[in-house]
């Protein structure tokens, strides 16, 4: 497995495997990998010859207050973890490497960013194209892989890729999940005994919509608040937004009748948990 802090040593390697014909698959993470990733290095390991992991905690995805200062990082871990998914080359840049000058052109969102997450936290999702252009056009791959846990990213990725002819398929990864429901994430290190304990509510409120509309349930209001009426009394978090939108356009919806996403995020003390599903009333199939 290589390893590399600067671009140039990526972008050689990347050249001569092009020319070679080979194809490439690229996990981009901020590290501090659990199950989540490996699924999503397992993905790109079956179907590329040859995969790229970036680990790179991007503080232009961070807004004031936070938790850039405290996302969690272990180096070493990742290293062996990346070597045990068969990953061939992890890209480990610093921030003067990614960003040695301010940039001079920026990136604006200018749909499906406005709801969910990208409301709650403004220039996120600028953040994390600006990021993505960067990386995408460094490792050039064939192959790109997201977690369903992020929805709204796969969403917005999937309109980059789109609108700026980036060559990369997306391929959406469902959310790996603790044995008692609740979504992996490199922040539930951050939620004390007691809300780890009430954190798995979060899905199953999600869970209790999702089977209200199976049952025929239509009006986004009344499963809205049947999840909200749920995490209220099993939670002592704090809600920041339940919302109930169609999929992958995230348009609100006065009538469930094509695919939709029901998400929501949840404060605790040291950690904002975000969560969903994604679902189609006809086919009442789901993924993430
Ligand atoms: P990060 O939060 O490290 O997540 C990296 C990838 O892992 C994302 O595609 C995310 O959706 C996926 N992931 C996280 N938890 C998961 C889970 N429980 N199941 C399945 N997939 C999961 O997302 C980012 O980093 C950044 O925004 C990034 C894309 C790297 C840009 O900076």
């Amino acid at each position: 497995m290589e390893v590399y802090n600067d671009i140039q040593s990526v972008q050689r390697k990347v050249n001569s495997l092009i020319r070679e014909g080979k194809s490439i698959g690229f996990v981009p993470t901020m590290g501090y990998l659990h199950e989540g990733h490996e699924n999503l290095l397992k993905a790109a390991r079956k179907e590329n010859d040859f995969v790229i992991l970036s680990i790179f905690v991007n503080p232009l995805q961070f807004g004031d207050g936070e938790d850039l200062d405290h996302y969690p990082r272990d180096e070493e871990h990742d290293r062996k973890t990346a070597e045990k998914n068969g990953v061939d080359l992890i890209f480990l840049p610093t921030n003067d490497i990614m960003y040695p000058n301010p940039l001079s052109i920026e990136m604006t969102v200018t749909r499906r960013a406005d709801v969910l997450c990208g409301r709650s936290r403004p220039g996120h999702f600028e953040g994390v194209v600006t990021v993505l252009a960067k990386l995408f056009n460094i490792c050039r791959p064939n192959r790109a892989y997201f977690g369903m846990k992020d929805a709204q990213q796969v969403a917005v990725v999937d309109a980059l890729i789109q609108d700026y002819n980036f060559p990369v398929e997306l391929i959406p990864v469902p959310t790996v999940r603790e044995s008692d429901g609740l979504a992996k994430s490199s922040r539930n290190v951050n939620l004390t005994e007691k809300e780890r304990h009430q954190a798995p509510a979060i899905q199953k409120g999600l869970q209790i919509g999702r089977k209200m509309v199976e049952e025929g349930v239509q009006d986004p209001e009344q499963v809205k608040e049947a999840t909200r009426q749920f995490l209220e009394s099993e939670t002592r978090g704090k809600i920041d937004y339940i919302e109930l939108l169609s999929y992958p356009d995230l348009k609100p919806v006065d009538h469930i009748n094509q695919q939709v996403i029901l998400a929501t995020a949840v404060f605790f003390e040291r950690a904002r948990l975000i969560d969903n599903v994604v679902f189609n009333q006809k086919s009442r199939a789901s993924k993430g």
